[in-house]
Formats: structure tokens, sequence, C-alpha cells
């Protein structure tokens, strides 16, 4: 709870100035407290709305928590007609099998079966359709979706509109607009769930911002042949044979192939961002191959916090090893497919750790990521966020910690403090302590003879 709290009032200043990448780190060092034990008891009741056995009905019918095999199994004989998974420390999801029909405006899904008869009277299923329910201020403002099988046909509201398709409902939910959460919370998780329907499938948005869905436009339109239904606001009742209610989601920003129906991985996913995008470069440059082409570095520079303030030195220096090198702020102003397209064009990117660096999704497979940690034991938590999704789709991953020298912090605090002496007595006060000092107080002066050496093995990584 002491997470919890703190958390949720530093979320509030962030927001309040402005600096949403900030809170990046924030949430995966509340993740991270979570998931290794820290979860209370109390979260744990208000977090996981667990059915227990009593909504079994007779066993048949309805599956909870179920496993992979169960979900992939598509035997008519022993499908179910409700599966809903409600303890996945990420994400609630609901699928149904049997005459669903939507009605967006309250929020409610009704579904028919003969096989209904079977189920608890009036049993609903609430499902928050947003895939960071471990994050308590996250879901706070998610509206739950309800879900009931009908006893008998009779009560059934008339369908508006017949889809022969699939529905996937879900919340864009709470930290749209910051560039790692459009990722990691709504567009992978929508990847791994959808993307098996081949397009067949319809995608209806709770909490919709419509500016955030033409941002994304290009990637829903990989996903989806048809349009995009704003949930809140439709009073119409939109019938279909299934649906998904939720979003699967297995980490930060990356995905697990082997909880995926088809596999689904990173490498899929990147391949989608160069087809959304029409992104030329599937390769980064091969050294060996000996073109005229000089590799290419992008600096990915951040403008409030944790910059990099001799910038211009680690040019220099990039260029003296080779590189062709571009500083490039990614910003709000610039759309999403002429950012992927510059990104795309390069063979190294480098950047302090934040949320600028999910546009590592644009790379051409076997570039090179650096992400730069800054000082504060923040490297499990960076590697986290970024290094594993790099792995993933292919990217080579090198991790540069700054030593205390290379950090403005130390014109702030005298070196005997304790905020150089010990790190983790600072992460023990919290998160918004920690975030205050490591990450918003913090730039970096690279040392460019300590971080050349990353520069050299980037290069030797393109061969
Ligand atoms: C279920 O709800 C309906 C309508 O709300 C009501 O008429 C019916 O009596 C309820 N059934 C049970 C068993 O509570
Ligand atoms: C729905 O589509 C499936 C094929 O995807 C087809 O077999 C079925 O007949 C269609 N049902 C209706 C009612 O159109
Ligand atoms: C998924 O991967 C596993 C292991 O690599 C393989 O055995 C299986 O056949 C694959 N399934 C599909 C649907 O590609
Ligand atoms: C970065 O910040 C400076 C001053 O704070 C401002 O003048 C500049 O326009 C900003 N750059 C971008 C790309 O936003
Ligand atoms: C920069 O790094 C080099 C190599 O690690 C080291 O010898 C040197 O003392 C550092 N310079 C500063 C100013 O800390």
């Amino acid at each position: 709870m002491v997470y919890q709290i703190k958390w949720s009032r530093s979320i509030g200043e962030i927001i309040a100035s402005l600096l949403v990448s900030c809170f990046l780190l924030s949430l995966v060092y509340f993740y991270i407290s979570a998931s290794s034990g820290a979860l209370n008891a109390h979260e744990r009741s208000a977090g996981l709305n667990v059915q227990t056995s009593s909504t079994r009905g007779d066993g048949h019918f309805i599956s909870e928590n179920i496993g992979r095999e169960n979900m992939r199994n598509k035997n008519p004989k022993t499908t179910p007609v409700l599966s809903c998974d409600l303890t996945d420390f990420r994400s609630e999801v609901c699928e149904i099998y049997s005459n669903v029909r939507i009605h967006g405006s309250s929020s409610s899904i009704l579904f028919t079966s003969e096989k209904t008869v079977s189920l608890e009277a009036n049993k609903t299923w609430r499902v928050r359709p947003y895939t960071r329910k471990f994050d308590a201020f996250a879901m706070e403002k998610i509206r739950a979706v309800t879900i009931r099988p009908l006893v008998a046909s009779t009560e059934a509201p008339k369908c508006d509109l017949y889809h022969n398709i699939t529905a996937v409902v879900f919340s864009s939910g709470r930290y749209v607009g910051n560039f790692f959460h459009d990722f990691s919370d709504v567009l992978l998780p929508l990847f791994i769930t959808a993307r098996q329907f081949e397009g067949e499938v319809q995608i209806l948005i709770s909490d919709m911002q419509l500016w955030w869905i033409e941002k994304h436009r290009r990637v829903f339109n990989q996903l989806s042949n048809y349009e995009i239904i704003d949930f809140n606001k439709e009073n119409r009742v939109h019938c279909y044979p299934r649906a998904i209610v939720g979003l699967y989601s297995h980490a930060e920003l990356t995905i697990d192939p082997s909880r995926t129906p088809n596999n689904y991985s990173m490498v899929d996913f990147s391949r989608l961002m160069r087809r959304a995008y029409s992104l030329e470069r599937d390769f980064a440059i091969n050294l060996v191959e000996r073109s005229k082409r000089k590799p290419r570095l992008l600096i990915i520079a951040r403008n409030h916090t944790r910059k990099i303030i001799n910038v211009g030195a680690v040019v220099d220096v990039g260029e003296e090893l080779g590189f062709e090198v571009v500083v490039s702020e990614s910003s709000f102003r610039t759309s999403v497919g002429e950012f992927a397209r510059m990104v795309n064009s390069f063979d190294v990117m480098m950047g302090v750790h934040g949320a600028g660096l999910t546009n590592q999704v644009f790379l051409p497979t076997n570039a090179v990521l650096i992400q730069i940690v800054p000082f504060g034991n923040l490297e499990a938590l960076s590697e986290l966020d970024f290094g594993k999704a790099a792995a993933n789709m292919m990217l080579k991953y090198l991790q540069y910690s700054i030593s205390e020298e290379e950090s403005t912090l130390i014109d702030i605090y005298p070196r005997d403090h304790v905020v150089f002496r010990d790190p983790m007595s600072i992460h023990k006060q919290g998160w918004a302590k920690m975030g205050k000092i490591y990450l918003r107080q913090q730039s970096v002066k690279l040392n460019v003879t300590r971080f050349k050496p990353f520069l050299r093995r980037a290069l030797e990584l393109l061969t």
C-alpha cells in the first residue's frame, strides 16, 4: 500500500507538469515492487476479482482461469460459451463464444446460448479492460464492462446490427499519449489479442479519444478491416457470434510467443509496424558488405529531464568512429509515420532511459539499441522496459550505466550524500522520492572516453 499511495500522488504531480515521459519508470518501479512480492493482501482483494468455484455452473460451459491449451481449443463440443481469465497480474479478459449482444452506452454485454440455462441465474462478470491491473491509479478511472448470460431468449434485446466477425472490446485508458504506454498498454496487447483474426475483427474502444485513434490509425488499419466503434457512445445493439472483452498482455513492451494463439512474437509485431508505416528497411547495414553508405547513429534527445547535456561531444565521437550522426527529439509535433520512417533509416539508436526508446519498434532487424541508464540503481528497471523488447525483436542491445561523475546530481548533492552512497535507501522511501531525485533532477554528461567503447562495440555488432 505504501507504494500505491505515494505513487498516485507523484503521478498527479507529473501529469500536472506535463512531464509525461517521466512516469515511465515509476510504473515499472511499481510493477517491480508489486511483482517482487510487495502486493499485499489488501491489494490482492481489491485488484483481483477472482471467480470461485460456485460460478462454474455445471463445469462444462464456463471455464475460468483457463490455460493456453483451452484457449486454442476450437473443438465446438468442448468450447465453453464463456471463458474468463480474471486472475492474471496485468489484465482481465473474457471470451464469449455465443450470440453476443453489445450495448456500448450501458457498458453491457449479453449473450444467449442453449447452454446458458445451466449457468447460474443472473450472474454477471465485470471486466476492466485495461492492461495495468497491478496499477491502482491506472485502473481507477477505467469503466468496467459487465457480461451477463441471458436466461431466456425472450429477454434478449433486438440486434440493431449483426456482424459475422469477432468483436474485441477494450479501454484505451489512462496513459495514452505517452508513447511507451501507447504501445505497452494498448497496441501490443491488441496485437496479441486480435492479430489471429487477420482483420476480420471489429474493435470497440471504451474511454476512447479520437485524436489518439488518429495518431495510431495505421496500426488499427493493419489489425482490423472494419470501422472502430466508440463503445461508450454507441447506443445501438451490435451483435456478433464471438467477442473478446479485455486484452491479453504479457510484460512491458513485449510478447511471450508461447502465450499467443499463433506464436506471434515481437518480430511479427515489428513486421506489422513496417507494413503499417511503409518502412523501407528490413535489415540494418552489414558493414562486412562494404557499402558506400556510412552506418547511421540516431541520438534520441530528451528536452526536460534526463538530458544528455554534452550531446555535441557524443556527436563528435560518433563521427570520429565513422558514423553519420543525427540528434532528434521524438516530438509530439511529428506524426508517428514521419518519425517511424526516420528511425527506420538508422542502424544504431541511443538515448537515456525514457519513452523515446519505444521508437525501437521501427528499427530494422539487427540494428543496435544503446540505453543509457541514469545513476541510482535503475539497471533492472531499464532492462525490463526496453532491453527485453529489443532482444525479442532481434535487435542488438547494449546498456550503459553512467558513473557518479557523469551525473548532474554531483552539482546538487555532496559526494558523501546518501544519494550516492546508498541509492537503495532512496528507493525504499517510495517512488515519489526516488523519481524526484534520480529521474527528474538528473541529467547526464557522458564521459566520452568511457562511452566510446560502446559505440565501437555497436559497430562490431553491425558486422
Ligand atoms: C433475473 O433477472 C430478471 C430480470 O432482471 C428477473 O426477472 C429474474 O427474476 C431474475 N432471476 C433470478 C433467478 O433472480
Ligand atoms: C459467418 O461466416 C462464416 C465463415 O466465416 C460462415 O461459415 C457463416 O455461414 C456465416 N454466418 C452467417 C450467418 O452469415
Ligand atoms: C509454436 O512454436 C512451437 C515451438 O517453437 C512449435 O512446436 C509449434 O508448432 C508452433 N505453433 C504454431 C501454431 O506455429
Ligand atoms: C526544448 O526546450 C527548449 C527550451 O526549454 C525550447 O526552446 C525548444 O524548442 C525545445 N525543443 C523542442 C524540440 O521541443
Ligand atoms: C572518463 O573515463 C575514463 C575511462 O574510464 C577515466 O579514466 C577518466 O578518469 C574519466 N574522466 C572523468 C572526468 O571522470
